[in-house]
């Protein structure tokens, strides 16, 4: 079966955050700028997504969604074949987003003025969840060795205190798509158990992990760390169905669920009924599209780190295990930040997430969306190259 990963489809005015709103956030033109912003993919998802809901159109009626079985048949299917982890249906609440998701979690089990600790820099969403719930965001800033971040275990007993009470974990991390190994979660989920810090384990870019590579589930670590943690998972990333706002919350301590799910019905929220058909379509049909997907992913990748080193002196690329989101350092190059960002998004016309939103340590970066087809990636490349041609013969005279 072949995928046509290279088709470019037209996104403009069809109400895509992506494509639709970068004018009025960064200036870039929809008509000839490039969105490498917002983490949504150019590409149609498998093609059982599209004919379900063609289906449900032709039957027409979008009433409210009930029996969730086959939904959540397909989560613990996925979870099993894809990433080994045994999760029972009843351990599943559907929550429409991981970002809601882990709010609802925060509410829960945390008070106003309580401690949520983050490893920094850290998805945007994160810090914006935290605050505007009234919770301290406790950054951990993350150590860059061999070109990848590391957790800081050392300098982690003087930051937190006996108000911190959740860790807020991204894994696979974005940004930099670090995927962190057993050993590190075992030593960060022990570091919680003993200090009774609840995890939630957001783990919505497990599926995006290149070969050679391998997620861990962090509750598969063990029967205590798993009674301590909130996973959640979600098909959006994975196949490109963000829009349809849904996500589980896997929990396997019914104490830490009940009081989870009386936060979900506090709020009066339900299944939403295209986003419940769209997972149970992809994650029963879309295996091999997505094993198509990640050699393209990392295709572009390769080429993107290896094009924009060469086109802006001083810039690194953190070469990514998983996700479609490359973070790039630009501290070393000989412009103030500013600058190229102006040289990037103005005169290039790129729409790129800037580091400064991601927290500490993340001021110098920008992260580039790459899960667009590769001449769209080339183009990006071509306009990068042009900006800063002055930059490239100075180091030449130099
Ligand atoms: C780590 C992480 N969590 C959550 C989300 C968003 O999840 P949702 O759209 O389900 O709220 C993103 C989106 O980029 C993400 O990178």
């Amino acid at each position: 079966m072949t995928f046509d990963f290279d088709r470019i489809i037209d996104r403009r005015n069809t109400n895509s955050l992506k494509w639709d709103l970068m004018e009025a956030r960064y200036g870039v033109s929809k008509d000839t700028g490039i969105p490498m912003w917002v983490a949504d993919m150019d590409f149609l998802p498998p093609d059982a997504v599209n004919e379900m809901l063609q289906a449900n159109a032709a039957h027409g009626i979008n009433g409210y969604y009930g029996d969730e079985s086959s939904y959540q048949n397909a989560i613990v299917s996925w979870l099993d074949r894809r990433h080994g982890y045994t999760v029972d249906p009843a351990w599943i609440t559907t929550v429409p987003g991981v970002v809601p998701g882990y709010s609802l979690a925060i509410q829960a089990f945390s008070e106003p003025g309580d401690g949520v600790l983050v490893f920094s820099p850290v998805y945007h969403a994160f810090g914006r969840a935290i605050e505007a719930n009234g919770r301290k965001v406790v950054e951990s800033e993350l150590v860059q060795r061999d070109g990848q971040y590391h957790m800081d275990f050392e300098g982690l007993a003087d930051l937190v205190d006996e108000r911190t009470k959740i860790l807020l974990l991204c894994s696979p991390h974005n940004p930099g798509g670090r995927v962190w190994t057993e050993e590190e979660l075992r030593e960060l989920c022990d570091f919680c158990l003993k200090r009774n810090i609840l995890i939630i384990s957001d783990e919505v870019h497990h599926d995006l992990v290149f070969d050679g590579h391998r997620h861990v589930v962090t509750a598969t670590l063990s029967e205590e760390i798993a009674a301590n943690t909130i996973t959640f998972a979600a098909a959006s990333k994975t196949f490109n169905l963000a829009g349809f706002m849904t996500a589980a919350a896997i929990i396997s301590n019914p104490e830490i669920r009940r009081k989870y799910v009386r936060q979900v019905h506090a709020c009066g929220l339900g299944p939403n009924r295209l986003g419940i058909l769209a997972t149970v379509a992809a994650y029963d049909h879309g295996e091999l599209w997505l094993e198509a997907l990640l050699p393209y992913l990392k295709h572009n990748e390769e080429r993107f780190a290896e094009g924009l080193e060469a086109a802006i002196p001083g810039a690194k690329v953190m070469r990514m295990p998983s996700t479609y989101l490359s973070w790039v350092d630009m501290s070393g190059v000989d412009l103030e930040f500013k600058e190229i960002v102006n040289r990037i998004e103005q005169e290039a016309q790129i729409a790129t997430n800037l580091g400064a939103a991601f927290g500490k340590g993340g001021e110098q970066f920008m992260r580039f969306n790459l899960a667009c087809p590769t001449s769209v990636v080339k183009d990006a490349l071509g306009r990068i190259e042009h900006v800063f041609e002055d930059l490239r013969t100075q180091a030449t005279i130099g």
